[in-house]
């Protein structure tokens, strides 16, 4: 990130605010797209405004913005229409359109100083949304090229426009979308680290410095001590490379906590695929196969910084998935912590290995919940596309995962687990195979996963296509890591502390 944006809320008129840019929602009102709030724009703007939307062509669908001059009445050089799309049945603006209105409104006005937001935001739930969609769409990252300009630097001041600004809910809500909005951008930062820079050790040595000052504490597991757990799955799979693997453990324990929900993230900073390696075309997104990991420590961080009284531990299973003399073999078998044999039949089905180690791990503390994440299959994407995550496991935390996502505004799909598919992982040689039938290969997965859990309720997210956008970007979604995970796990510890 080049630089974090500054988010201020205020009650003053838009007009006199000593600003680039003022952003004001366009909705589209059955076919006929009108201004929407922004009262308080002084009518000769509002007319303009009006005016533009009959020239332009303006028609509020979402994702539409378009830049004016601003005219006179204001101290802004330019006004920003953003689409919000259709109202809801009830008249309503929905919290996810405002969310990405303002994202994409902000994303465009990339390079700019200050940015004034006048959409909708009568109350602090209002208020949240737009702060976090902005606060998304400010998202700039860091890149090494030699002539990396201002242009591509995030918008450095976002100032929101509320009746309700001086209230405390909106102050905590802000406050709330503030640090979500650095634990997403953190998340995104880690998942576009180039695969040289960040591996397990100093993905390890990040996780540190991160939770230096905070309450998180942090223990980190190196080869030796992995080896003398027995943890057979990450020391497998992290053998082929000259960097070794790691399991970071983030503990976050308030003293007021009534639960303990165990996170466990998938950490493998490079998947070239192993001996059973990938085609280069498959292998050019995989220094994204962390972003599991990179979810659970800004999630643990983000739920420290909010205080949140719920005790959380956090799993980062770090490896370097590569071929060599010394990488594992496909028929090898292994032994996962714990003491379930695996027979390797293939050496890119690799991130269920150190997924299995640090499950088991983090049951032996018998907490009330455990929740993974993981770029696991390709068959994610086959399934759901690159928009929709994947929940599997018992049916009550996958209830929760969903409604969690629903409020966050997050898309998952529940699937099942279908124990037929569990005999396709059946092998003589070992106690499961870590590959199975072909057909439904993210359930597949997600049985494998299951063996190493016990009795503990548990979801397993499989976010594969949605961690990492190939595409272009869109509302508050950048190109590259999306941070997709974080809101939805945050989201669901904020529900856990109430239920
Ligand atoms: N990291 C990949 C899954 C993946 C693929 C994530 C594409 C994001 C985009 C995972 O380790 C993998 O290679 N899975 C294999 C499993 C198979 C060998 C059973 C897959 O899905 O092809
Ligand atoms: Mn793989
Ligand atoms: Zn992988």
């Amino acid at each position: 990130m080049l630089g974090v944006t500054e988010l201020l809320l205020t009650s003053k008129a838009p007009a006199r605010l000593p600003t680039d840019a003022i952003v004001v929602a366009v909705v589209d009102d059955s076919g006929t797209p009108r201004l929407l709030a922004a009262d308080q724009l002084p009518a000769a703007t509002r007319t303009g405004v009006q005016r533009a939307i009959e020239v332009l062509g303006v028609t509020g669908k979402a994702g539409e913005v378009h830049r004016i001059p601003a005219g006179d009445d204001v101290e802004a050089s330019l006004l920003v229409l953003t689409g919000l799309g259709a109202l809801g049945a009830d008249e309503g603006v929905g919290l996810e359109a405002l969310r990405r209105a303002a994202g994409a409104a902000v994303r465009a006005l990339a390079g700019t100083g200050h940015v004034t937001l006048a959409l909708p935001a009568d109350d602090a739930e209002h208020v949240g949304a737009i702060a976090e969609g902005a606060l998304l769409g400010a998202y700039s990252p860091g890149d090494h090229r030699r002539s990396a300009n201002d242009a591509g630097a995030a918008v450095a001041v976002l100032e929101l426009v509320s009746s309700t600004a001086r209230s405390r809910a909106a102050k905590t809500a802000v406050e709330r979308a503030r640090v979500l909005a650095a634990a997403v951008h953190g998340t995104r930062d880690l998942v576009n680290a180039s695969p040289n820079e960040l591996f397990p050790e100093s993905f390890a040595v990040i996780a540190r410095t991160e939770t230096k000052g905070t309450k998180v504490k942090v223990t980190v597991l190196d080869d030796a001590a992995l080896r003398a757990g027995g943890y057979g799955g990450l020391i497998g799979v992290g053998q082929g490379s000259v960097r070794p693997p790691r399991l970071v453990k983030l503990v976050y324990s308030p003293l007021r906590a009534k639960k303990h929900y165990a996170l466990v993230g998938k950490g493998i900073t490079f998947d070239s695929g192993g001996l059973s390696i990938k085609p280069a075309k498959s292998m050019e997104t995989m220094k994204s196969d962390m972003a599991g990991a990179a979810a659970v420590l800004h999630t643990v961080l983000a739920a420290a910084a909010l205080e949140l009284p719920i005790k959380i531990t956090g799993w980062l299973a770090l490896a370097e998935n590569m071929p060599s003399g010394s990488a594992q073999r496909p028929s090898d078998v292994i032994t996962i912590r714990g003491g379930k044999t695996v027979e390797v039949l293939n050496t890119d089905a690799e991130g269920r290995l150190v997924l299995a180690d640090a499950l088991v791990a983090a049951g032996e503390e018998k907490p009330d919940v455990i929740i993974d994440i993981a770029t696991l299959t390709g068959a994610q994407m086959v399934a759901l596309g690159n928009q929709v995550s994947a929940v599997m496991g018992s049916d009550a935390v996958r209830e929760d995962v969903l409604a969690a996502a629903g409020l966050a505004g997050e898309q998952f799909w529940p699937m099942p687990l279908p124990e037929e598919l569990r005999a396709s992982m059946n092998t003589p040689m070992a106690d499961i195979a870590n590959m199975g039938e072909r057909y439904g290969g993210m359930l597949v997965a997600g049985l494998f996963l299951q063996e190493f859990v016990g009795d503990t309720p548990w979801a397993h997210l499989d976010i594969a296509g949605p961690a990492f956008n190939g595409g272009d970007p869109r509302h508050y979604v950048p190109k590259g890591g999306t941070g997709v995970g974080v809101r939805t796990l945050l989201t669901l510890l904020e529900a856990a502390t109430r239920g």
